[in-house]
């Protein structure tokens, strides 16, 4: 059973949530590796993707949603998760999944979905992406919930563990305990 955990990210705190679900799963026993989308060609090595990313301008960004397009058939036969990290401020805004994850979680038949709030560093921004955080009245900091992360992850990693422990032993077939 080995993992791609991959997240596009502008300004790294997307790619910093997909590298600790990495290193969860890997504590779990499981073989996990954190790699940003544009840099993945093939999923062959994979029994199982997470895909997240940032949201801007309420779309996820176009590494995530090119990832989703190029990989379509291979993620639609395996177990997929989906993530988006956005929505600033505590307690967190409503969080909405955007229309592009709602697609490829449709596209994929996606597992699960989760919307993270996320984090909004002064220093990092562009100037227009400076006045486009003001303008909206965003909040600064980072609103990143590393509990609820922390716990996706390990109920991935059981989830995982139960299919492969079923999927290898024959004696113990789907339904009947
Ligand atoms: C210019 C700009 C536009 C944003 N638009 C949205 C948005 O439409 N919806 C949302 O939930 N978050 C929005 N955010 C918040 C980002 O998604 C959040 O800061 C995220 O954690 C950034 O992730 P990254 O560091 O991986 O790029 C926006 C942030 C910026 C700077």
């Amino acid at each position: 059973m080995k993992v791609l955990v991959t997240a596009a990210s502008r300004h790294g705190s997307t790619a910093e949530i997909a590298t600790m679900i990495a290193e969860i799963l890997r504590a779990s026993d499981i073989d996990a590796e954190a790699i940003p989308p544009e840099a993945v060609s093939s999923l062959a090595d994979y029994d199982a993707v997470i895909l997240g990313s940032a949201v801007y301008a309420g779309r996820w960004l176009e590494p995530a949603r090119a990832f989703a397009a190029r990989h379509a058939e291979e993620l639609a036969t395996m177990p997929v998760f989906l993530f988006s990290s956005g929505p600033l401020g505590y307690p967190s805004p409503l969080q909405v999944e955007p229309a592009d994850a709602v697609g490829v979680e449709i596209a994929t038949g996606a597992m699960d979905i989760q919307v993270f709030p996320g984090r909004l560093i002064g220093r990092d921004l562009s100037l227009p992406e400076r006045l486009t955080a003001i303008k909206t009245h965003s909040p600064f900091g980072d609103f990143r919930p590393w509990d609820d992360i922390l716990d996706w992850a390990r109920e991935i990693a059981r989830y995982l563990r139960e299919e492969r422990f079923v999927a290898s032993d024959p004696a113990q077939p789907i339904g009947t305990d």
